[in-house]
């Protein structure tokens, strides 16, 4: 069983109280997760201990930071059961990874009249590359509806899955709602027409086993903020067909084989894909956080935030005047929710006087809150930091805030 009160030890930003002397509630970590000491030291002591670049250099530190650099490689291909370190792309985050493979394998394959399909629970990331490029194509972008639980309408799939489709895209979770999206299901669906499937598992990283095989989808992408690491930094896993038919996600230099003035040539593998210098504190600290995610256990994370979760949909559901939007069959760790009569930018205006970090407004995910009807939501996520106490002050100043301004 996890012991978040000590866990909450190793986050140093805990250490200090709110400009207000107050201690620190922190409730958006679908937007960003703080870090551990462990990550913290991993960036640190690669500037201050073994700086150097990566792949080139044959001199003391930069070959024990190539080691320890392709040792991440490895750490991600194991965390997300790739069957190879040739499938794991290191970029600079989801978004990065949304437009490159937009870019980079659909355009080419994509013409007037073929169709992209994606969900109505997308954040912009996931939903803007796609629809720019059906645009500019002249193709059609056909969007998979939700019902009113917010899951998605897996039967409609079925019917909109005809043979002008190309690409589907989907989130592997809401992250305005928390819904949890059946990616098997639509991987195994759109498998029978050999269409290729991309998973944007930003908000599922943190908190839910990644097994791409299992899923056997084509694409997969997650950013390393979301689970512990720094920012700038996030992994791409693509079917090794893909990589090598691919040409290079970004031209610059380490991808080569011959260059001449005229023409060029180039590697395979992944290294075809990771034009330029990384973001090697980045890598290094995703490494770290990886390593810290697994020292507690994915199957514990997941129990864990699954039991506060309920904890925090049933004591909202039980306050008058509060309304939790969407009830899915499967939800993650991100509850969103408005309050009668106030603005959720009031109200987390208010929460923040009382030390409660919390998010308000559309979550890059307009469309959903026109399907929803509201201009906005407040949005609870939740991390291994965060306790039952940590919603009981929640509940008790949304109590607060209805007594004050109503
Ligand atoms: C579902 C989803 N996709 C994509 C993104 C974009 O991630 P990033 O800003 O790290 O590129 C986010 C960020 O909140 C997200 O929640």
């Amino acid at each position: 069983m996890i012991n978040a009160e000590k866990l909450k030890l190793q986050f140093p930003i805990f250490n200090q109280k709110t400009p207000s002397g107050l201690d620190l509630t922190y409730l958006d970590n679908g937007a960003t997760c703080h870090k551990p000491q462990s990550v913290i030291d991993a960036i640190s002591d690669f500037y201050s201990k073994g700086y150097s670049t990566v792949g080139r250099a044959s001199y003391w530190p930069s070959s024990e930071t190539t080691v320890a650099f392709r040792e991440v490689r490895k750490l991600v291909t194991e965390f997300i059961n790739a069957p190879s370190e040739d499938e794991v792309v290191f970029n600079f985050g989801t978004t990065d990874g949304i437009n490159k493979i937009a870019n980079t394998f659909l355009r080419p394959r994509l013409s007037a009249g073929d169709e992209v399909i994606t969900t109505e629970m997308e954040h912009h990331a996931n939903l803007l590359p796609w629809q720019q490029l059906c645009i500019e194509k002249g193709a059609k972008l056909s969007i998979l509806p939700i019902l009113d639980t917010g899951d998605l309408d897996y039967e409609s799939f079925e019917t909109l899955l005809n043979d002008r489709v190309k690409f589907v895209a989907l989130t592997a979770v809401s992250n305005a709602l928390g819904v949890k999206n059946d990616l098997k299901r639509i991987c195994a669906i759109a498998r029978k027409k050999n269409i290729p499937v991309f998973i944007d598992a930003a908000q599922s990283v943190s908190h839910d086993e990644v097994d791409v095989q299992d899923i056997d989808c084509d694409f997969l992408v997650f950013s390393g903020h979301k689970i512990y690491g720094p920012t700038g930094v996030g992994v791409l896993y693509a079917k090794k067909k893909w990589l090598d038919a691919m040409m290079p996600l970004s031209y610059g230099g380490g991808i080569v084989k011959e260059v001449q003035l005229q023409e060029s040539t180039f590697v395979d593998g992944v290294a075809r894909h990771e034009g330029g210098t990384p973001n090697i504190a980045g890598v290094l600290g995703l490494g770290a956080a990886i390593r810290f995610v697994q020292s507690i256990g994915m199957h514990e994370i997941h129990s864990y935030l699954m039991d506060i979760t309920d904890y925090a949909k049933t004591k909202l559901n039980e306050m008058d005047g509060i309304k939790v939007l969407g009830n899915p069959v499967h939800q993650a760790p991100t509850l969103s929710f408005v309050m009668d009569g106030v603005h959720p930018h009031d109200l987390s205006t208010f929460l923040n006087e009382k030390g409660i970090c919390i998010r308000a407004g559309h979550h890059c995910a307009q469309p959903l809150m026109k399907k929803l009807k509201v201009p906005a939501t407040t949005r609870m996520s939740l991390a291994i930091y965060n306790t039952k106490a940590d919603i009981d002050k929640l509940i008790e100043v949304l109590k607060e805030t209805q007594a004050f301004l109503s």
